[in-house]
C-alpha cells in the first residue's frame, strides 16, 4: 500500500508584540523543516497588546518577506482550533532557556490533550537571542537604550515613533 503523505505545516504562534531578532532567527530555522510554516498571531484585545494586530501583521510580513514558505495570519481563540483550519499538525515553539521550560511545557500538554492529533516541537534559537524578548526589548527601547541589535530597523523605528508619542 502507498504511504499516505502526512500533512507538513507547521504553525509558529505567538503575540509577536513586536517581532524580535531572536522570532527571526527561529522561523529562518524552522522553515526550512516544513512544506509551510504558518506565522500565527495571536490577535489579543488592543489594551493587552501594546502594538495593535495591523501593525504587529506588517511588521512580520516585512520581516519575512523573501522566505518563500512562509506566511503570516493571525487567529483568536484557541491555538489548536486555528491548527486544525489550517490542517496543520504541528506547532513550533522556541526555548530560550530552562525558566521558559514549565510554561511551554504546561501549553504542550494542554493542546496535546484538547487536539490528541497536534503536537508541539521545541526549538533552540541561536545563542545570542537566548536573552531575548518583545518585553526587554519594549523596556530597554522606552527608557532610552539602544535596540537596533534587537529587532529588525523597521521595528526598531517603531518602537521609537511608539516611545516618542507616549513621552
Ligand atoms: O508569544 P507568547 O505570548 O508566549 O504566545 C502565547 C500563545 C499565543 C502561543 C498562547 O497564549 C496561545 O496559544 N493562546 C491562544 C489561546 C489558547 O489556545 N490557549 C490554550 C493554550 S494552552
Amino acid at each position: 500500500m502507498a504511504a499516505v503523505a502526512k500533512s507538513r505545516v507547521a504553525i509558529y504562534p505567538g503575540s509577536f508584540d513586536p517581532i524580535t531578532n531572536g522570532h527571526l532567527d527561529l522561523i529562518r530555522r524552522a522553515a526550512p523543516q516544513f512544506e509551510e510554516l504558518v506565522v500565527a498571531v495571536l490577535q489579543h484585545d488592543t489594551k493587552d497588546a501594546d502594538f495593535p494586530l495591523r501593525e504587529r501583521l506588517e511588521m512580520i510580513r516585512k520581516s519575512v518577506d523573501g522566505l518563500a514558505n512562509v506566511r503570516v495570519d493571525s487567529f483568536d481563540g484557541l491555538l489548536v482550533d486555528f491548527a486544525r483550519q489550517q490542517n496543520a499538525s504541528l506547532i513550533v515553539r522556541g526555548i530560550r532557556a530552562v525558566s521558559d521550560y514549565e510554561y511551554e511545557l504546561q501549553m504542550a500538554l494542554m493542546n496535546r490533550k484538547l487536539a490528541p492529533g497536534v503536537e508541539t516541537v521545541f526549538m533552540l534559537p541561536g545563542e545570542a537571542y537566548g536573552y531575548l524578548s518583545s518585553r526587554l526589548v519594549k523596556e530597554v527601547c522606552q527608557h532610552g537604550g539602544e535596540i537596533d541589535d534587537f529587532v529588525p530597523a523597521h521595528v526598531a523605528e517603531a518602537l521609537r515613533a511608539r516611545r516618542d508619542r507616549k513621552g
